[in-house]
Formats: C-alpha cells, structure tokens, sequence
C-alpha cells in the first residue's frame, strides 16, 4: 500500500551498497559503545517511540510516556540516559530525584508543552475557581506544579473517570485529545486551545483520502490528531483510536494485517518489530517530531561520555508537581 503515501526525500539515506554497508558497521559500532558507556556509567537508557530506529535499537527500554514515567520511578540505576523530549526527562527527575538524568539535546522540546505557561494557567484557574485541573504530561514542570492530576494518553480516559461527575474539569493543553476525551467519557471538560504541531497535522482530509483510496487497511489513530474526531465518527471495527502502547498491543493480536498508522512516523517501527507478518504505513509520512529526532546514537554517545546535559527540576518545583505525576503513574 504505498497509494497514500506522501513522498519524502532522506538527503542521508545511502546510495550505493557499500555506503548502507559502511553505515550500518558505524551504526553497530557506536551501539557497542553506547552500551560499554552506559554499563560504565550504571546508566539505563529509556527511549520514546518516536526516536530514531538506531537509538530504539540500543535502548534498554522503549516506551511510551507512561511507560516511560513508569521505568524512571523505580529504575535503581544511577543514571537516566533519556532518549525523549524536556519534559519526559523533567518527569523523571521529579519522580526519581536521587539519580542523574540526561537529555542528550536540551533544544528537544514540544510544541504542545510550549502551548501554555504556569502564568497562563494560574489564571485560567482564577476564572475558574473549584475546577480540577487535568494536565496531559506534555507540559513544563511549572504547569504540572500548578495541576490536581497528570495523564497521558495511555490513561486520559480513566483519569477523568476517576473525577466525580459533579467537579468542572479544566484539561489542558491538548484540544484534540481533549475532544476525544468528552466523547469517549461522555463528559463535558473545559478544554485549552494547544495542539501538537505534527498530530494537529494529520487532518480529516487524510481520513478521507484513506476512505477513497484504500479503506481495505484499518486505520489506527493517535487522539492528539487533527483527525480523531472524524475517525471516531467512522467507528467501525476498521478504525481504532487507541494511545502509542494500545497501538502496539493491538498490532500484536492481529498478525498479518494491513494499517495505516496516523501519529508520528517514529512507531512504525516499533510496530514492525512487533508484528512483523504486518503490514504498517503512515498515513502520512511527513508527521515526523523534529524534537524528538534531535536524539542521535552520536548524541547519546557523548551524553553519557560527558554525563550531560543534566535536567534537574529544583526542589521546590518539583515537590509541588510530583503529587500529579504520582497519580497519573498510579491510575490506569
Ligand atoms: P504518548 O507517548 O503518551 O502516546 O504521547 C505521544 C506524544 O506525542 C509524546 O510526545
Ligand atoms: Fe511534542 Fe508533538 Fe513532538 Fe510529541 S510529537 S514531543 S507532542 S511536538
């Protein structure tokens, strides 16, 4: 199925059998060193599925944020070489305090945790006093200091449901995934505008494309797409909404299937790994996270070498936003 697929040009990829051979002897190499430092430096290596293939690869664990959070709480490893964006890494910093944590690119950030400040949340609250503030993960510390819970997409659903019925919900910062939300749980939530620049991407054309020109694959969606609301009005059993890990879960009970994956391109290959009598393509194949592909084997191998960048959330800080984080690792 290559009908939807939006063509890309890799400048890096090898033209000649000997270039992807040297390539892949340098990938091995710099693995091997990557895992000789790591050992050196008691160090466990955790990586979003959205990092480049070569640093999934060398990981010691690939996850999703939830996952992710859940790894860096009870890791007793003395380093955290996190393979992600800031915000992940503050996470683990906050709920893991004693250890060393490095992101090997402070410039990997998020343009959904960059829609809203602490400043605009406080007041937002001001506006809206009594409400429970529900916050994606994908936000700063800061934000997270200021929220009664934390979520992410693996558990949005039963977070909410774990708020009684009679409490105003303010979900930020994700609009998408908020929709997505007041659908699935049937309540209404005051949702913030913010959107993720690569989900917000994927729109309902797309959607359509697919059910004009090849509504033989099933289609599994991201909630933060722009699409996912218009997905759900399809809700047929060929058409899932599920988070990164449902994603993976789903592919691995349905062996030989065909899907068009519509979130960022870094999951296919997971997905691959995990089913590989599959079939997977992206819906589009320009939903690519440049933050997060600012991680490189290179990176991570000097990250570890010269033990930076630390990410290290202060004290006060981190007091404050680590009640939210606990209770979204503990939900769902
Ligand atoms: P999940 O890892 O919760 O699926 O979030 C997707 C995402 O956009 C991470 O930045
Ligand atoms: Fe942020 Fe979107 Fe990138 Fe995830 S994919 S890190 S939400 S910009």
């Amino acid at each position: 199925m290559t009908a939807l697929a939006l063509p890309m040009l890799d400048a890096d990829a090898p033209r000649t059998d000997e270039e992807a051979r040297a390539r892949l002897e340098h990938i091995a190499d710099l693995s091997a060193e990557v895992r000789e430092l790591a050992r050196q430096r008691d160090a466990v290596i955790l990586a979003h599925h959205y990092q480049v293939p070569d640093v999934q690869d060398v990981a010691d664990y690939v996850g999703d944020s939830l996952g992710l959070a859940r790894r860096a709480a009870t890791t007793e490893a003395s380093v955290i070489a996190f393979c992600g964006v800031h915000f992940m890494a503050e996470t683990a910093s906050i709920l893991n305090p004693e250890r060393t944590v490095l992101l090997p690119d402070l410039e990997a950030g998020c343009s959904l945790a960059d829609s809203i400040t602490g400043e605009q949340l406080r007041r937002w609250k001001s506006e809206h006093p009594g409400a429970i503030v529900v916050s994606y993960v994908n936000t700063t510390a800061e934000v997270k200091a200021e929220s009664d819970y934390c979520c992410t997409s693996g558990n949005a659903r039963s977070v909410i449901e774990a708020i009684p019925e009679d409490r105003q919900i303010l979900f930020l910062p994700d609009m998408f995934l908020g929709l997505w939300l007041e659908r699935v749980t049937g309540r209404r939530l005051t949702i913030w505008s913010g959107e993720c620049h690569v989900h917000a991407g994927i729109r309902p054309d797309d959607i359509d494309r697919w059910t004009a020109e090849d509504a033989g694959a099933d289609l599994l969606v991201h909630p933060e797409c722009g699409c996912a609301s218009q997905a759900m009005a399809f809700a047929n059993e060929r058409t899932h909404i599920l988070s990164t890990e449902g994603m993976l879960a789903h592919a691995r009970q349905a062996p030989g299937g065909r899907f068009l994956v519509a979130t960022e391109t870094g999951v296919l290959h997971g997905l691959r790994k995990a089913a590989p009598t599959s079939t997977f393509e992206a819906l589009r194949e320009d939903a690519v996270c440049r933050y997060m592909k600012m991680i490189t084997l290179e990176k991570l191998r000097d990250s570890l070498r010269d033990l930076r960048y630390e990410v290290r959330v202060p004290a006060e800080l981190a007091a404050r936003a680590r009640l939210p984080i606990e209770r979204m690792v503990a939900i769902g």
